[in-house]
């Protein structure tokens, strides 16, 4: 075969297809494969005049029209199929060669195959990929891991297909072994509070405000103009425009309230529970989806016909519309503010050297979570890599304390009227928690101390100690 391939792509499914389709677009000659021929072929027979093309049937024949170092990229179901694929190349590949794992896998999984692909030779990269159907066709934004040097031979492909900012594309090494993965998880992480919270918004809007769907939609329209202006806020619009066909209903009116997940929401908090940062937003977004979804639970709640308030529940003392909209855009701030702390903890167990700068960076476009304030959150860490909380930059202070009072009323007004707003009032309690001169964490120590003899620290005196509570006089011994 004379002509070779710059890249390659494994798993034709739309995602990989419109990777591929974005590849060529961009110049690259690039090979194709499927477990099944007829995908490749279909590929190549509708989109064959966007770019050059080399399909193969088999691995070997991929592998083979494929330049050095080799580019494979993999794109099918994470799990399973990722560890087929890569058992199915590894053998036909060389030193030096790459494979590019460009599904939602978890990354303890991409740790584990980079090491054992490491020991061969070849070089693994665990790439996050945000943006869709339409980011993989139009430019994602790319969250690459693995190897450092692997990116010199790979980064310049990925950064032509990615998103751009000002000419600055959405892509950067994100660090090694399993970083871009991480990464890529808690975006989604941040995608589901981001998700909640603009659900609550609606949810308050409606219920407490009256205001329709449509007018919600006009509400968000405008609100997307603003700070807060970002792809989820644009898309909360279209979807509550929408009218269904067969009703005549609002969409969202006709849609089964129980909200899917297909798990890296889940992964973000099960990795922060075991880093032990507290990302309070992302789990009550995660948590909300399973009450939803549980509806044996929910049914039996009905059936029992769990009270609300009273009628006598007051109504909501101020500007509703313009209290939500503060109060979405300091919960916002604290989940972002988590997700990032998340990936600083995260950095410094594993070594990956993350620069949270460059994460913001590469969201500001292509992926599901952009939006305007990503600015500010790259800005803030750019002047600050170490920032402890994004809560403490002034650009976040000033938001955060501007936004307080409406942000009190908006979660006052959900609970007197019994309105669900888990992601409102769990970031509000984060950032009172956050700011609280004295937790009551301090009982729970002395709590600790009585039942397990567990030891506290004193304010004034250096060391462990622990009281006698047994005894009559309860004195304190050093422990
Ligand atoms: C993206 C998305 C994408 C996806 C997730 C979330 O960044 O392009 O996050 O990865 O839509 O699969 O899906 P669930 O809500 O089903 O977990």
């Amino acid at each position: 075969m004379s002509q070779k391939a710059q890249i390659g792509v494994t798993g034709l499914a739309v995602m990989g297809r419109n990777l591929a389709r974005n590849f060529a677009r961009h110049g690259h000659t690039v090979a194709l494969h499927n477990r099944s021929y007829g995908r490749t072929k279909e590929l190549v027979e509708q989109f064959g005049h966007e770019g050059t093309f080399l399909p193969a049937e088999t691995a070997e024949q991929f592998v083979a029209s494929l330049e050095r170092p080799r580019r494979v990229v993999i794109m099918v179901k994470a799990g399973p199929a990722t560890d087929a694929v890569i058992d199915e190349f590894a053998p036909l590949l060389e030193e030096g060669d790459m494979l590019i794992d460009a599904g939602n896998a978890h990354f303890a999984d991409t740790r584990r195959r980079e090491a054992a692909l490491k020991a061969k030779g070849l070089h693994f990269v665990g790439a996050g990929v945000s943006g869709g159907e339409e980011g993989a066709l139009h430019g994602p934004s790319i969250m690459p891991g693995g190897p450092k040097e692997s990116y010199e031979a790979l980064g310049p492909l990925l950064e032509d297909i990615a998103a751009k900012v000002d000419g600055e594309p959405c892509c950067v090494h994100v660090g090694p072994d399993g970083a871009g993965h991480f990464v890529k998880m808690v975006h989604n992480g941040i995608e589901y509070a981001d998700m909640q919270l603009i659900a609550e918004a609606y949810d308050l809007l409606r219920q407490v405000g009256g205001l329709s769907p449509a007018e919600i939609a006009g509400v968000f329209g405008q609100w997307n103009e603003g700070r807060l202006g970002s792809y989820l806020i644009e898309i909360t619009a279209e979807v509550l425009k929408q009218v269904d066909a067969d009703t005549g209903k609002p969409f969202v009116d006709v849609v089964l309230d129980q909200a899917e997940q297909k798990g890296t929401g889940r992964w973000t908090v099960q990795a922060a529970l075991d880093l032990g940062v507290p990302v309070s937003g992302i789990a009550e977004s995660v948590f909300a989806r399973a009450l939803s979804g549980g509806a044996d639970v929910r049914k039996a709640a009905a059936d029992a016909g769990l009270p609300g308030p009273s009628a006598s529940a007051g109504a909501h003392a101020g500007d509703l519309v313009a209290d939500v909209e503060q109060a979405l855009f300091a919960s916002k701030i604290v989940a972002y503010a988590q997700g990032f702390q998340q990936v600083q903890a995260a950095s410094k167990e594993y070594g990956w050297d993350i620069d949270p700068g460059a994460m913001a960076k590469i969201w500001r476009a292509g992926c599901i979570i952009r939006a305007k304030f990503l600015d500010f959150i790259k800005q803030a860490y750019d002047k600050q890599p170490d920032l402890p909380t994004l809560l403490v930059d002034q650009y976040f202070l000033d938001a955060v304390s501007g936004a307080q009072d409406a942000w009190r009323r908006v979660a006052a007004t959900a609970a007197q009227q019994g309105i669900p707003a888990p992601g409102f009032s769990s970031a509000l309690a984060y950032y009172d928690g956050l700011r609280a001169k004295r937790l009551p964490a301090a009982l729970i120590q002395g709590q600790r101390d009585f039942f397990g003899a567990h030891t506290y620290h004193r304010i004034d005196k250096e060391g462990s100690f622990h009281t006698l509570w047994a005894t009559e006089d309860r004195s304190e011994v050093d422990a």
